[in-house]
């Protein structure tokens, strides 16, 4: 039987492969959080991959405050570099297949076109720059490992874009939203499924993969899409990132081409639209 150990498994991806695994007899998954096993913890990690032995471990624990790392870039880069390479390293040693994911962030590199695996990273904030050493910890120390760069991720849990919005658009009249940021939301249920359908592959890849839902938007027409789909009386206004200033910098273009994942896999991506419908009818607010 095939084992998994999923880690950081009460984020957004986390509980979406915890809904996954659900109906995937014939494997045995491990789901831990922070407080079943830290990852930041070298002992515990390497304890407790020599008792459950994994054929693969799922990374889906992360720092991920994208402003607060801006005044606390210690935690954030022990967390997203020091304890991946921990992980890979681990994983290296027990011939273990390791998954991670990064960050669109990663490139804001300006160019303005879908962005391609192997164009230059730039990253611009230390967010960004410690998921970029991080996917480079974990691509040289574990020669299996796959990492996987995605954007604007947003799910029926936790914090995201999709329920601060719904929020705000119950409480306000009027909310203000930049228009110059481009990219395309994901899925967490989707952005899992297509982890699983990489790993049922016969050979299933390694190296760095960029995935997302179909489609391209502004963060302005994706508010103005929930309010409509969610009926909320509430005026989406376009603003300028400069009129929204936030201690960390977004890229303008994160739009992420997915060539080589459609070359590997048969999942069907669906578009943002489609699975933000799917998202709010989780959430009672279709
Ligand atoms: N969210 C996005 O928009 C986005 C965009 C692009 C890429 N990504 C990447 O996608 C991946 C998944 O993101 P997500 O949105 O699912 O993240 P998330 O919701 O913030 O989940 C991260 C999980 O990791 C846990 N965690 C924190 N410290 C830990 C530790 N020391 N040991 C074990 N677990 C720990 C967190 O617990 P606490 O909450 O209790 O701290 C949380 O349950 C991350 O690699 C992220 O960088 C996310």
């Amino acid at each position: 039987m095939k084992r998994i150990l999923l880690t950081g498994c009460e984020g957004q991806l986390g509980r979406a492969f915890q809904e996954l695994a659900a109906a995937r007899p014939g494997e045995a998954w491990r789901f831990t959080d922070k407080d079943q096993l830290d990852i930041t913890s070298a002992p515990a990690l390497e304890e407790t991959l020599s008792a459950f032995r994994p054929q693969v471990l799922i990374n889906c624990a992360a720092y991920t405050a994208v402003d607060r790392a801006e005044s606390e870039p210690g935690p954030a880069r022990r967390l997203n570099v020091d304890a991946v390479a921990h992980l890979a390293e681990a994983c290296q040693k027990q011939g273990t297949r390791l998954v991670h994911y990064s960050t669109d962030y990663a490139y804001h590199n300006g160019l303005n076109r879908p962005l391609r695996e192997d164009d230059p990273p730039r990253p611009k904030s230390v967010y960004a720059r410690t998921k970029l050493a991080g996917e480079e910890a974990a691509l040289s120390l574990c020669d299996q490992s796959l990492v996987i760069r995605t954007s604007w991720v947003f799910s029926p849990f936790g914090h995201n874009f999709v329920r601060t919005m719904l929020r705000l658009g119950a409480e306000r009249e009027r909310l203000r939203v930049v228009y110059d940021q481009v990219g395309t939301p994901t899925y967490a249920p989707d952005l899992a499924g297509a982890t699983l359908a990489l790993l049922d592959l016969h050979r299933p890849p390694t190296g760095l993969l960029n995935f997302s839902n179909e489609g391209v938007t502004s963060w302005y027409d994706f508010a103005c899409r929930i309010m409509e789909l969610a009926r909320l009386d509430c005026r989406v206004e376009a603003i300028l990132s400069a009129d929204y200033p936030t201690p960390a910098r977004r890229p303008p273009y994160s739009l992420l081409d997915k060539s080589r994942f459609k070359s590997l896999s048969n999942y069907l991506i669906p578009h943002w639209h489609d699975s933000l419908r799917q998202c709010l009818m989780r959430l009672g607010a279709d």
